[in-house]
């Protein structure tokens, strides 16, 4: 056998570096079409795949011997080789390791080579999709010919067309158990149509298949004589590809490093995700907007006259601009836009629902900012394509909603450019990937307001006062003994002579936030409001002193992150629960307990406790006198 073949299967989970650059190697000057097969777990998905690498004599001898004697044992009818065993025996293999949602395989033919992203089909894995979906050019979707369209046919090709994908391929598989009635096949085609062009699919290319007997996989079958396009495969290995489309639009590449081995030599490296770029065009860096001339292309092979959308290059620019991970490079005369408020569409895949005004982690080509999601306009019925109202995205919800980034975000509309428009939300408690989104425009408000500048700043405030600016954020559980600590540290902070202020979540409920009630979302607004006031005090040279429960580590991340490193001081008021209660100034526990009063923390809303608190006090071991000593003791070398 030879040694080629036996190398070209790939699992997405043994992608190894070597394997990749193995097969890289072997297939190095063909085009690469990647797709993606959707249908539910009876459309004969596993044995169009196996189908597709067997014809493509994708598969090893010894597991083509084993599938012969394995067919044989499931009781196949007759003879035929079950290619759904071969497909459904590598998930099994993957399966008893860590979960993956996605499948990815790799195949050749000699016109091209394929990654196929294989997604479960069943309702909850919206997700699984959107992964598999957001980086093909090609969607097959799979439909049982006895069944006709069905409500997740309609789910796909929504999803499809969201993420993107332009060419669809409708294959109405299983046609031998239809005996390939051609009046059956143009009745779903018609379905389909019209269902099309209801989510706004403007093409699809349909055929009438059978995975399981072979027609119209690689040739044409005689059992379709009516059936005037191609076989699958063809279509496959001839269908233009969205690299080349690319390479039509403005030139664009998003910066992954500088590359600065010495001081003779300054490039940027970076896949270039649209457009042409040649020595001598002029460029421009965003968000700066400075511009300058392509002096060079280089890549590891050597230096370039051309690069275009796909290639991975090093670019040397004519001048000294500022240019680092995260920048634009653009054609100079149509660079993309650069904002920091805008409308997406939002894919969330985490089991804990999105929470408005929470700030996540946003990724976008090699932008990372911080972002906020508002409450959702929208969530999307993916069955009906419904809009209904919604509050939050739950694990699989699709939703439009607005995001605003704490700094701008070079992007364009993923309709137009899917590498600066298709993003990715992280936690930044646990750096789980929570959601996938699409940008769909900027909101011109964004555009309208700028930062004034001002003569006098932050040192300035301080210096005055003699002080250095310091955030003592407390953070416990109601009734924990924050507000009563925290009202001794400033008394002994005055007798010192510092500029304090203290921020009480009793007090500032009754004024700035008086609109704002206990829900998780509410919270999260209280305490970013909380955290705005807060930085505005201390650019005022203010040591400020806040007592809110503040129950979430990710909004007292947000404000610690919004501040000079150092400036912020986390305090854990260390009260158990038990002791909390126990006091029950206000009579809040006892209320709780009783039911009268909803999304109390510690008894039916969460407290997150500080995992590595600057300071922590035990107010059991503790006076509040002492506790506040403690403090003062310990910011002292601060100042
Ligand atoms: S936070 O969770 O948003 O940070 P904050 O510190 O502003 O809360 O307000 C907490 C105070 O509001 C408590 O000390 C208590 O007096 C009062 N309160 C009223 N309802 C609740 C509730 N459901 N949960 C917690 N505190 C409540």
């Amino acid at each position: 056998m030879d040694k080629t073949s036996s190398s070209e299967i790939y699992q997405t989970d043994a992608l190894i570096a070597e394997d990749i650059d193995a097969y890289l190697a072997a297939h190095q000057n063909k085009s690469m079409l990647r797709f993606i097969t959707c249908g539910s777990v009876d459309d004969g998905k596993s044995t169009l795949i196996g189908r597709l690498l067997y014809d493509s004599k994708m598969i090893f001898e010894d597991q083509l011997a084993a599938l012969e004697s394995d067919s044989k044992k499931s009781g196949t009818q007759g003879e035929e080789i079950d290619f759904a065993l071969l497909v459904d025996g590598l998930a099994a293999e993957r399966e008893q390791g860590i979960t993956i949602d996605v499948a990815y395989r790799f195949f050749a033919t000699e016109q091209r080579k394929f990654i196929v992203a294989d997604c479960p089909g069943h309702e909850q894995y919206t997700r699984n999709m959107v992964t598999g979906a957001s980086t093909a050019d090609l969607a097959v979707i799979l439909i049982d010919a006895r069944k006709g369209v069905l409500v997740q046919t309609r789910r796909h090709s929504f999803l499809c067309r969201q993420l993107g994908i332009r060419n669809i391929v409708l294959a109405v598989n299983k046609m031998d158990l239809i005996d390939y009635d051609q009046s059956k096949y143009d009745a779903i085609v018609a379905d389909y149509t019209a269902f099309a062009a209801s989510i706004g699919i403007e093409n699809f290319t349909a055929m009438p298949i059978s995975g399981f007997r072979g027609d119209n996989i690689t040739t044409l079958s005689a059992n379709t004589p009516w059936y005037v396009g191609a076989p699958l495969m063809t279509h496959l290995e001839t269908v233009e590809l969205d690299t080349s489309r690319d390479a039509a639009k403005p030139f664009r590449m998003p910066v992954q490093w500088v590359n600065r081995p010495n001081l003779d030599f300054r490039g940027f490296s970076g896949l270039i995700a649209t457009g042409m770029v040649k020595p001598g065009d002029p460029v421009r860096v965003l968000p700066s907007g400075k511009t300058s001339t392509v002096k060079s292309i280089v890549t590891f092979g050597g230096e370039l006259e051309e690069a275009s959308a796909g290639q991975s290059v090093t670019i040397c620019l004519e001048d000294e601009v500022d240019c680092s991970r995260g920048n634009v490079l653009s054609v100079a005369d149509a660079p993309p836009e650069v904002a920091d408020q805008f409308e997406a569409t939002i894919v969330w895949m985490d089991d804990e629902a999105m929470l408005p005004g929470r700030a996540y982690l946003l990724k976008l080509a090699t932008q990372t900012v911080s972002a906020t999601i508002q409450a959702p306009k929208y969530e999307i019925n993916v069955n009906t394509m419904e809009h209904l109202a919604a509050k939050t995205l739950e694990l699989n919800v699709i939703g439009v909603a607005e995001i605003t980034t704490d700094k701008p975000l070079v992007f364009e509309a993923y309709a137009e450019n899917r590498a600066l428009g298709g993003f990715i939300l992280i936690d930044k408690i646990n750096n789980r990937t929570v959601g996938a989104g699409m940008l769909h425009f900027s909101l011109r408000r964004s555009q309208n307001v700028h930062w004034q500048a001002t003569s006098i700043g932050r040192e300035d405030h301080a210096g005055l006062k003699n002080q250095k600016p310091l955030v003592l954020w407390f953070t416990g559980l109601s009734g924990s003994g924050k507000s009563t600590i925290a009202n001794e540290v400033e008394k002994n902070l005055n007798l010192m002579n510092r500029h304090t202020f203290l921020l009480d979540g009793d007090n500032i409920r009754h004024g700035l936030n008086k609109d704002l009630g206990f829900t998780d979302t509410d919270r999260i607004e209280n305490i970013r409001r909380v955290g705005e006031v807060t930085r505005l005090m201390a650019d005022a040279g203010l040591i400020v002193l806040t007592a809110f429960i503040s129950p979430f580590r990710a909004e007292r991340q947000m404000v610690r992150d919004m501040l000079p490193e150092g400036e912020f001081v986390e305090i854990f008021v260390d009260t158990p629960l038990e002791v909390a209660e126990a006091r029950d100034v206000k009579g809040l526990y006892k209320k709780a307990r009783e039911g009268k009063l909803k999304n109390f923390t510690g008894i039916d809303s969460p407290y997150e406790a500080p995992e590595a608190p600057d300071i922590t006090v035990n107010t059991v071991a503790m006076t509040p006198a002492e506790a506040a000593e403690y403090i003062v003791r310990q910011i002292m070398p601060l100042k």
